[in-house]
């Protein structure tokens, strides 16, 4: 699979197999995710890597908590108010492996560096068969520094999002559908 290929098929994956990511597959993935380029190279990068299954279903459910009773400072999340509220909703999709992301705040690009790894994991991870999606609905929870003392990490290192990974069952089905790029100016 080629770059462009990777990038053509590339579909959020919320449905996994049962087989875990290897510890040396995680930091492969990791070690790929973090070539990509940072602002200043200052590599301002942080994460959490849990793989318990009930470590992440216990997450979930504090997340989903954590937001309904913080909905009011949330306006972007008040959409998914009845999901929150469901005991049934899994906000990580039962994925086997979640890694947090976080951003040292001593560097201006603190959220886009991270963001860019993220992407670079994505991209790697599907030419490994492993599938991914990005959730931010752990965002509030996962900000605090009650998440972040739980995993030791610094303060000046703000939550950035989520991604959640796992092999997935089968290829997605249809490649992304996008509306056509905007182009702001004239000429091309
Ligand atoms: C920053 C960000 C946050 C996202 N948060 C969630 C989320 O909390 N839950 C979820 O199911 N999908 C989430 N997604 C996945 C988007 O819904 C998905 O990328 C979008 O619908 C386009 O579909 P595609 O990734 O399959 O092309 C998020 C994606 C991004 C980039």
């Amino acid at each position: 699979m080629n770059v462009i290929e990777a990038i053509e098929a590339r579909r959020s994956c919320r449905t996994f197999a049962e087989k875990q990511l290897s510890k040396e597959t995680v930091k492969e993935l990791l070690r790929l995710g973090t070539l990509a380029p940072s602002g200043s190279h200052m590599e301002p990068w942080g994460f959490v890597v849990i793989q318990d299954p009930e470590e992440i279903e216990k997450l979930g459910q504090e997340a989903k908590n954590y937001a309904l009773y913080h909905l009011a400072e949330y306006p972007h999340l008040q959409q998914y108010e009845k999901s929150y509220a469901n005991p049934k909703t899994d906000i990580f999709f039962g994925a086997p492996t979640l890694i947090l992301a976080y951003g040292d705040t001593n560097s201006h690009f603190w959220a886009i560096d991270p963001s860019l790894a993220l992407e670079n994991i994505t991209l790697a991870a599907l030419e490994m068969g492993i599938g991914s999606c990005f959730v931010s609905n752990s965002e509030p929870f996962c900000a605090t520094r009650e998440l972040k003392d739980r995993y030791h990490v610094p303060g000046e290192y703000a939550f950035v999002t989520s991604l959640i990974m796992g092999y997935m069952e089968r290829p997605a089905a249809h490649p992304a559908k996008r509306k056509e790029a905007k182009i702001f100016n004239e000429g091309i």
